[in-house]
């Protein structure tokens, strides 16, 4: 009997901690992520990146307990779709996080705009994303933002002709547009633009046409997870060899992948937001961490997931524990933090994330290969929303 009796308080109890207090207390966080299949390092690079922020800043904010409800895509667009919709309705998540591919994260804006839930874009990085919900916000990068800035170097550092490949899809048209509509302006000359299927590439044939076209170097945009088969088959095409260059958004020469791509990828110089050799005390202390947790080395999208959660942290402070979305959203607007990355704000118009971009060659040091910075250029915004 008395055992019966303790159960049945016990129950009670925790079926008032799921409804009512427990609830109230909590505010829940949907992190919708690829953890298998073919984006399952940019999903992997995520959650651990979310992880470590919660070791490091506890698992309470403005008296609320924050709760991570991790969901794997299979990196299935359509099921971030479903698992969203999931989370919104059946776990009452205050905010849906993740989305590692713009297919993704664009499946989803119309959830967050209908259930005014804030999206909050960790990795997908197609400009057009924030404009699809006036609940979601961004902590990734735009491809604008950095293929401006290479082909503004690349004019003024001798290169004249280029050819570029992209991957076909939304990213990709933006890498090239706005690397080729930029490069023009500046004198070069654009020989070929070349589309490589996203699923299971083989560049080679690619390359080929690249290299007969002979340009002084080749722009590529492929997504993070990709660049190490690209380099592998540059180099066994000869293409360094006949001494043309590679160039980029910074995804090709990815931190996570950099190390098993051989010294063919030497002297690569790419525009990006973030690099695991970025000079400050901040990025010393979160790759030495990093590293010590996951086993492998933070890339750029492990940011976007790190200052996801500072982001979600820090509103909440500012709305004293309100996760509604209109409270959130307007909370997040204007927000301006150090990242791992260097400072970072995000746009009070655009909700977009504002960052500085560096330029970096590929260089060894102490034996390891590192995207090493060599300029910077501050507060970058996206491009693409910049009213003319
Ligand atoms: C995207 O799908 O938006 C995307 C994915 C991987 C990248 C960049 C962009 O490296």
């Amino acid at each position: 009997m008395r055992t019966f009796v303790k159960f049945a308080v016990g129950t009670a109890i925790a079926g008032l901690m799921a409804g009512g207090a427990y609830a109230q207390d909590t505010v829940k966080v949907g992190l919708v992520i690829s953890m298998t299949g073919s984006q399952a390092s940019t999903g992997k690079q995520i959650k651990a990146a979310v992880d470590l922020y919660m070791k490091e800043h506890g698992d309470t904010v403005a008296g609320k307990k924050i709760q991570v409800i991790l969901r794997d895509t299979g990196s299935v667009p359509d099921n971030a779709k479903r698992l969203s919709q999931e989370l919104i309705v059946n776990d009452k998540v205050s905010v849906v996080a993740g989305f590692e591919v713009t297919p993704a994260a664009l499946a989803v804006a119309p959830l967050s705009a209908e259930a005014k839930v804030v999206e909050l874009v960790m990795a997908a990085g197609t400009s057009i994303i924030t404009e699809k919900s006036p609940y979601i916000v961004r902590t990734s990068f735009t491809l604008p933002q950095s293929s401006v800035i290479v082909a503004d170097w690349a004019a003024k550092n001798n290169i004249k002709k280029v050819v570029t490949i992209v991957s076909d899809y939304a990213p990709g048209a933006d890498a090239e547009k706005w690397f080729i509509d930029t490069f023009k302006k500046d004198g070069g000359q654009v020989v070929e633009t070349i589309k490589a299927p996203l699923a299971n590439p083989d560049f080679a044939p690619f390359l080929q046409r690249a290299a007969d076209a002979k340009p002084d170097a080749i722009f590529v945009f492929v997504p993070s997870g990709q660049g190490a088969t690209f380099m592998k088959q540059y180099t066994e095409r000869g293409l360094d060899k006949a001494g043309i260059k590679v160039i980029g958004p910074g995804d090709v020469t990815d931190d996570d992948l950099l190390p098993q791509m051989g010294d063919a990828v030497i002297g690569a110089v790419t525009a990006h937001m973030y690099s695991a050799d970025h000079d400050s005390a901040m990025n010393k202390k979160y790759v030495a961490d990093f590293t010590k947790a996951a086993g492998f080395r933070p890339n750029f999208m492990s940011v976007g997931g790190y200052d996801g959660m500072h982001l979600i942290y820090e509103a909440l402070k500012k709305t004293g524990g309100k996760a509604d979305g209109d409270s959130l959203i307007a909370a997040m607007k204007g927000m301006k933090w150090e990242s791992p990355r260097g400072p970072i704000s995000i746009d009070p118009e655009t909700r977009d994330i504002v960052q500085n971009i560096y330029m970096r060659k590929v260089e060894k040091k102490n034996g390891q290969l590192y995207n090493v910075e060599f300029e910077t250029f501050k507060d970058v915004k996206d491009p693409a929303k910049i009213k003319k």
